[in-house]
């Protein structure tokens, strides 16, 4: 199979992102990754207003496509193949991007699919993956821990696109819960980054001084629960509890550093634990990390070395951390493998992808 330009839109939320992507024999190769993210925009409402993120999707997809075309040095005409993410997500950010990918796809006369937004974080895990033969590559059965903003599952892939949810939350998503922690600590949004980078200044204060100032216990919800299931948002109520006892103590940033410190080892055990768990159960040859959230170092550094003590023969796959986030290579890199996968019926429908394509706001994953 000669190489293939595949062009891909992702507007499911506050990032707006287009990329290009070449995908030869054995690897794939990203020739532009351009985002555009409208963080601060929210940040002063403190979380993504849908009807503002169109708003800004709008302004700037087509600049994008320009600067990934140009930079990717390739005319539309050359692309073989557009994809966009068509859920889930918040359906007016969603509406643009579709939208936008069916008027390219129309005007170019490409082929055109959609891509569930998890499935592209999943699919992070294959670019930048060194080709060297000595590197161990992703083998099925593959257990992947997807940890984002509005999603923490337990996906069991017995195969390329195949999807068996073996467990998710029953409540809020683990990045939803740094997010709000955040926000009844003040510390602004996004709440992942903003927490992870206090809990990481109290741990190295307590490797210095041999202890914390603060001795905080938060609950370690369902760890000990039979299910592969989570629940986030009876921790993040811990956390509204603990800051009442005493809210003097919130202006002391020790103390938001002591309970960004114990929030995050307490949802961090939970993933590890209860992925561990589904990896006795299931016995996967890789574990994989996907989502926002896997941008972690907790996460990522305590999972990797729970897999080397419990599991050690199974491969562990983290995304690099350019790709962690929403990005449109991901998305370009599971439309490689759809592509592939796809009958020669299913090729000649997605022609006319322009014409049959729709976002689903509660698209599920399939
Ligand atoms: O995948 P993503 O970019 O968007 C969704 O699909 O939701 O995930 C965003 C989430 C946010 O909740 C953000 O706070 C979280 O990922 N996040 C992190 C970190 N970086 C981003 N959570 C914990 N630690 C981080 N370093
Ligand atoms: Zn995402």
């Amino acid at each position: 199979m000669s190489s293939k330009f595949i062009l891909a839109i992702e507007t499911s939320c506050d990032e707006t992102a287009v990329a290009v992507l070449r995908s030869n024999e054995d690897s794939l190769e990203v020739l532009s990754n351009q985002i555009s993210s409208q963080v601060s925009l929210h940040a002063q409402w403190g979380g993504v207003v849908p009807n503002l993120a169109a708003r800004e999707h709008v302004k700037n997809i087509a600049p994008l496509l320009d600067k990934a075309l140009s930079e990717a040095k390739i005319p539309l005409s050359q692309v073989d193949l557009i994809s966009a993410v068509n859920g889930p997500g918040l359906i007016p950010a969603l509406l643009v991007g579709v939208n936008f990918a069916k008027t390219l796809a129309y005007l170019a006369e490409k082929p055109l699919i959609g891509i569930h937004h998890i499935e592209g974080h999943i699919y992070a895990n294959y670019i930048n993956s060194a080709e060297k033969s000595t590197e161990r590559k992703i083998e099925f059965p593959a257990l992947v821990l997807v940890v984002s903003g509005g999603h923490t599952q337990l996906v069991l892939m017995k195969d390329h696109l195949q999807y068996e949810i073996v467990g998710q939350t029953l409540d809020d998503a683990a990045g939803e819960a740094f997010d709000k922690v955040a926000r009844i600590l003040g510390i602004g949004y996004p709440g992942g980054p903003a927490v992870a980078q206090r809990a990481a200044a109290y741990e190295s204060g307590i490797r210095d001084q041999g202890s914390g100032r603060f001795d905080l216990t938060l609950p370690r919800p369902m760890m000990k629960s039979k299910d592969l299931n989570f629940s986030f948002s009876g921790l993040k109520t811990a956390v509204l509890y603990e800051t009442k006892k005493n809210p003097n103590l919130l202006k002391d940033e020790d103390y938001i550093a002591a309970v960004c410190h114990e929030f995050q080892n307490s949802a961090v055990d939970v993933l590890v634990s209860k992925t561990i768990k589904a990896a006795k159960e299931f016995h996967p040859n890789t574990v994989l990390l996907a989502g926002g959230v896997s941008a972690n170092t907790e996460l990522r550094t305590r999972l990797g070395e729970a897999i080397s003590e419990f599991i050690p023969n199974t491969l562990y796959k983290i995304p690099d951390t350019s790709l962690t986030g929403d990005n449109a290579a991901m998305i370009a890199s599971a439309a490689h493998f759809r592509w592939q996968k796809m009958t020669d019926a299913e090729k000649e429908k997605a022609k006319v992808g322009w014409k049959t394509l729709q976002a689903d706001a509660n698209l599920k994953l399939r």
